[in-house]
């Protein structure tokens, strides 16, 4: 019977990072996945340069039912140690804008600075193998790994959550925290472009390639980034933004001109350009293909001095309050992660252990912990990882 100290199921971010830790306090440590190469969320993030973290990290970039839970390892495991990490090694990185950090040349070097961590700490990596008949000993747990028995005294859950199934995805790990009576807190895919309903598509699929700043606002929260529209919907920063705080069935106002008061720059402009066209006008502010759809959308095609109250009030409601009702979302397919998952109130924030297994972690996104798009769901699988790996 093989025994290890350490056994952590899953070779992304947070399991790679927490099996660092452990091995360098000398525990016998190994890392398992299905998939047939490590950190491969890794390899295909930021277009292949990985943001992999953020200069200005915050709790309140976070989601999750207890907004407190990632406050101490965010506080103890910092974007200022990781980035310590990164440079050390001599990886080349830039801010591209927003505090988002990601390499100059490819995510890679994450990936290998990640598994040349592992091999110098004496950690080992199993890929291809697959955990089964996993059960609770009386101290630690026992399973079958590729078929054959192993034992631990410490077992990591870091299976991350269900986005980008071709990439080797499951819901593994919320399937361990139900064994163990976790609760596993309604999970749906975030970070996520959103898709037109049938009336919509009819219209704005021609449009596909528009690309606006604009602010896009939820019931409870509100971005200015870029949008882009394209065939199947909406995507874009602002988009993948607040996907996070929509609920399915929810309306999103879009401001498509967030620096302009419609109604007021007609009243002000309608003097001296009176004869201009509201498209030509239009096109000054917005791409001239959304502004020529817009004026036949509203039937407006006339110059800014024949626009009556009523088209000058329809026209600003429609650009600067327009209610795009999503028919959904592209889903776990393009996804970038999992906007809930294992209910965090009965895990250590301090050390991810569960509070109802001893010798059992939970860490990285298979936590209902949820970050913003920029860097911050690396930043959490790092930190979270740490707190786990100084303890298991
Ligand atoms: P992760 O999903 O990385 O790892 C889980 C591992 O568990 C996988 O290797 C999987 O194969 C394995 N596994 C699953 N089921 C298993 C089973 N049954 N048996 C064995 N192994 C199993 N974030 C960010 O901060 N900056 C960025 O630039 C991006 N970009 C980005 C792009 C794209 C396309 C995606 C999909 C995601 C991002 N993200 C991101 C999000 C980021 O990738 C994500 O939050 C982290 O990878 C989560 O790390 P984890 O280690 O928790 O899970």
């Amino acid at each position: 019977m093989t025994q290890y100290d350490v056994i952590v199921i899953g070779a992304g971010a947070a399991g790679l990072f927490c099996a660092i830790e452990a091995a360098k306090r000398g525990r016998s440590v190994v890392v398992v996945d299905h998939a047939n190469k490590a950190g491969k969320k890794i390899l295909m993030s930021g277009g292949g340069r990985c943001n992999f973290t953020n200069l200005d990290i915050t709790p309140e970039n976070y989601l999750s039912a207890n907004p407190h839970f990632c406050r101490s390892a965010l506080n103890r495991y910092t974007q200022w140690d990781f980035i310590g990490l990164v440079a050390g090694a001599g990886i080349a990185y830039h801010e591209k804008e927003l505090g988002q950090l990601f390499c100059d040349n490819s995510a890679k070097d994450i990936q290998q600075l990640l598994l040349s961590e592992l091999a110098a700490a004496g950690g080992e990596l199993k890929l291809e193998t697959s955990v089964t008949k996993l059960v609770a000993l009386e101290q630690g747990f026992s399973m079958n790994m590729a078929s054959k028995p192993v034992q631990c005294s410490s077992l990591v859950v870091a299976c991350g959550g269900l986005s980008i199934p071709t990439m080797g995805a499951s819901d593994f790990g919320f399937r361990i925290a139900q064994q163990f009576d976790h609760e596993v807190l309604e999970y749906r895919a975030s970070l996520v472009p959103f898709t037109w309903n049938n009336k919509d598509k009819e219209h704005w699929s021609a449009l596909s390639g528009v690309a606006v700043p604009a602010t896009v606002t939820s019931q409870t929260k509100s971005f200015s980034l870029d949008l882009l529209i394209t065939h199947r919907g909406i995507s874009g920063p602002a988009m993948l933004q607040i996907s996070n705080y929509w609920q399915p069935g929810e309306s999103l106002t879009i401001d498509w001109l967030p620096s302009i008061d419609v109604a007021e720059q007609v009243q002000q402009d309608r003097h001296e350009q009176g004869k201009k066209q509201l498209k030509t006008w239009l096109a000054q502010y917005l791409p001239a293909r959304l502004a020529e759809f817009f004026v036949e959308q509203l039937k407006l095609q006339k110059t800014l001095a024949e626009l009556t109250k009523a088209d000058v009030e329809r026209l600003a409601t429609h650009l600067n309050q327009w209610q795009f009702n999503p028919g959904g979302t592209e889903g776990y397919r393009t996804a970038e992660v999992t906007l809930g998952g294992v209910n965090t109130n009965e895990v250590s924030s301090k050390t991810m252990e569960s509070q109802k297994q001893p010798g059992l972690y939970f860490i990285g996104e298979v936590l209902d912990v949820t970050g913003w798009l920029g860097g911050y769901n690396f930043q959490w699988a790092w930190s979270s990882g740490w707190a786990a790996g100084q303890v298991c």
